[in-house]
């Protein structure tokens, strides 16, 4: 499964890419807002960092709109993948830009059937927002089952990104489903890291080799 991270954040990206982690980030309107500045600094920033695919999304609404802005978006980068809204021209878009060799990411999507029709469109990604559904009381992760199942019986070649990822639950959860990727807040992939087991047991054996030491200072590694 693949690993992107969800967010503009500079300093989280490169944490995160340092560790090997990322295969990819994926933003929004909202991600690089809560970023402050000038996107075009960190579209062209992070683009840099990371050798896996960039989700850029589009602010049109309309066909046209979302042509250019696409196009202008993929001169970051060969790593650029076009973000569009699951909406009937962000579909028109997907399938121009795809026709031309420039990836699409169908954002929004709500139902296995918009997945369906994503892929009809050739969309590279799939991003299903299952954090969303379940703020209104749907079960979020019954939608990858049933886009997993779906795309299971075809050959479209669309990846599933499940995204507005909330905890590290939904994750081992989309892990067993088969997803293609995952993309977190850095938050939960902090979260991910972390065990008290992992932290006590440390602690026991820095303090051990302590006492050791304190019979022979000698001692090194
Ligand atoms: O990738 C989409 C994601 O950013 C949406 O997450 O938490 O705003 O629902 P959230």
């Amino acid at each position: 499964m693949k690993i992107f991270l969800d967010t503009a954040n500079l300093e989280s990206i490169k944490k995160f890419n340092d560790m090997g982690l990322l295969d990819g980030i994926t933003t929004n309107p909202s991600l690089m807002s809560k970023e402050g500045g000038n996107p075009k600094d960190a579209m062209e920033e992070i683009t840099k960092i990371i050798q896996g695919d960039v989700s850029l999304e589009v602010v049109s609404t309309d066909y046209s709109g979302m042509i250019e802005e696409g196009k202008r978006l993929r001169e970051y980068g060969t790593n650029v993948v076009v973000k569009v809204p699951m909406t009937p021209d962000g579909l028109k878009a997907c399938k121009s830009l795809s026709s031309e060799g420039i990836p699409v990411n169908v954002t929004l999507v709500f139902s296995p059937n918009q997945a369906l029709l994503a892929a009809k469109s050739g969309a590279k990604y799939v991003s299903p927002f299952i954090g969303r559904l379940d703020d209104v009381g749907q079960d979020g992760m019954n939608l990858i089952k049933d886009i997993e199942e779906i795309f299971s019986n075809y050959d479209f070649g669309t990846e599933i990104l499940v995204a507005s990822i909330r905890h590290p639950m939904h994750v081992v959860d989309a892990a067993k489903i088969g997803a293609d990727v995952v993309t977190l807040p850095p938050s939960v992939l902090e979260k991910m890291l972390e065990h008290p087991l992992t932290k006590i047991g440390l602690e026991n054996f820095l303090s051990d080799w302590e006492k050791l030491k304190s019979g022979n200072p000698d001692i090194k590694i």
